[in-house]
């Protein structure tokens, strides 16, 4: 019956996109995250069973933590705020936020930050790309992350009939909300903010608890409360569907789940960052995501399982994988693993091998792909790509080239569509590999949860 709930659900959904998704016998394809500093750390990874991380002082996210505040930077990367710590992106540890936000501790004790939000109204030039803090009965306005002149204000001075002491803050730009608005939060009193006029409006919003922080990412609002969350219309404050879920699930890379985690919910509809993607000759995708993978067979049903489950000897974390002649090529570190497509996926004889033995060039790997008969792995490394012809030995790393367009990249695939490459949320889509390395601008952005996986919330 659940089974059947996901497969309707995921028809619905993917119906909206049916034509560039539904490619059967789509890509071969892979990746991993490479140079983001807080990224990749399976040390740490292993840690998190263990609570808080003494050695470091932070606090530890996976261990649901109710954050003080959330935003989004002028790149679009989330910051959650705990006591004097901030968290960038959806994994990682904990800094000390005077480290990115200097001036907040000379003007006042940091200790924490009721709320923050970005301003991005490109009408508003004196606000645009600003980042807010409110701390008490003051506000911070930060422009590429230096305090402006003049701040801190008083919040009366800014945002006048705005009160002191705020819960959260979250920004709702038109047409989301009817104005161009700031929505501000203090227990369950709810302020829309016209930017332009300065007028405000309050609203009752009935079916929503008392947010803690509040978040607008991919153009959804989020309510957070405790370590829970709740998706509000940012107009009328109702919550559609079944809230409050588990921020952890979502927002945050963390090995363990609860036991009560809808694994296939929380894969197919994380923000978190894929490791690496790939389908098979048959057309199953299979995207790994910190210690999960989750298998979307060609005709749309999902499945999701450890990695550990399925492919023992790599355990979790991979960084590219690319499928060729009815194998999967899975490179983690310095090493490539290949197992046998069909179930149970069994280790070829021989492997793990060294990188720079299988594929003629040193690890690590940012992604990896073939595209489909073709006999010619596409490896992605930092920012740039070669080829690896696969049906000569020994194999050599040839025909280096940047690709200039994105800084960077976490997993890309191939197939008779094209390639895909995947940045965080989104993917976007070329043509072909010779398109993707020459391309000079970004394409049309396409969301990861939505399009590949049919999360429609
Ligand atoms: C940053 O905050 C920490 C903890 O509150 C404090 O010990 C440290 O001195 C601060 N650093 C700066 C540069 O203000
Ligand atoms: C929400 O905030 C109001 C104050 O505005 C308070 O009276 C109420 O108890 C809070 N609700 C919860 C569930 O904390
Ligand atoms: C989809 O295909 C898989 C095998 O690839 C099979 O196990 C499953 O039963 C199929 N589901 C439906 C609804 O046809």
């Amino acid at each position: 019956m659940k089974l059947l709930a996901h497969i309707l659900c995921l028809c619905l959904a993917l119906s909206l996109s049916w034509a560039d998704h539904h490619e059967p016998g789509q890509g071969h394809g892979s990746s991993k995250h490479p140079d983001h500093g807080h990224d990749h750390d399976h040390a740490h990874d292993h840690d998190h069973a263990h609570g808080h991380d003494h050695a470091h002082g932070g606090p530890d996210r996976c261990r649901g933590i109710e954050m003080d505040a959330a935003t989004v930077n002028e790149e679009g990367i989330p910051y959650f705020f705990k006591g004097d710590y901030i968290f960038k992106g959806f994994h990682g540890k904990a800094e000390l936020a005077n480290k990115t936000f200097a001036e907040l501790d000379d003007h006042h004790h940091l200790g924490h930050v009721d709320a923050a939000f970005l301003m991005h109204y490109e009408d508003e030039p004196t606000h645009h790309d600003r980042i807010f803090f409110f701390l008490d009965n003051h506000v911070f306005s930060y422009y590429k992350h230096k305090l402006e002149v003049g701040y801190p204000k008083l919040i009366s001075e800014v945002f006048p009939k705005i009160p002191d002491h705020l819960d959260a803050a979250v920004e709702c730009p038109n047409p989301e909300c009817d104005e161009d608005s700031v929505i501000f939060f203090k227990g369950n009193d709810i302020y829309h903010y016209n930017v332009k006029t300065k007028e405000v409006t309050e609203k009752e919003f009935k079916n929503m608890p008392n947010c803690t922080s509040a978040f607008r990412f991919m153009e959804h609002y989020y309510c957070f409360h405790g370590h829970s969350f709740s998706k509000f219309d940012p107009k009328t404050g109702e919550v559609h569907g079944k809230y409050p879920k588990e921020a952890r699930d979502y927002f945050m890379r963390c090995s363990k789940f609860s036991e009560d985690s809808d694994h296939v919910e929380r894969e197919r509809c994380s923000r978190v960052h894929l490791d690496a993607i790939t389908s098979d000759d048959a057309g199953n995708i299979y995207a790994f995501r910190s210690h999960h993978f989750l298998r979307k067979d060609a005709n749309d049903t999902l499945t999701v399982d450890t990695i550990e489950s399925d492919f023992k000897e790599l355990h979790s974390e991979v960084d590219a994988v690319f499928s060729y002649d009815g194998h999967l090529h899975m490179i983690k570190d310095n090493q490539v693993y290949v197992y046998k497509t069909g179930e149970p996926h069994t280790l070829v004889a021989g492997y793990p091998k060294s990188v720079k033995e299988d594929l003629g060039l040193d690890g690590p790997i940012t992604a990896a792909f073939v595209c489909e008969d073709h006999h010619i792995a596409h490896v992605l490394k930092g920012h740039d790509i070669y080829d690896v012809e696969l049906k000569v030995t020994p194999r050599a790393a040839t025909n280096k080239r940047p690709v200039s367009v994105f800084k960077k990249i976490d997993a890309a695939m191939c197939g008779p569509g094209g390639v895909k490459v995947i940045v965080g949320n989104h993917f976007y889509h070329f043509a072909s590999t010779m398109a993707f390395v020459a391309s000079k601008a970004l394409p049309e952005e396409h969301k990861v949860s939505l399009e590949l996986f049919g999360c429609d919330h």
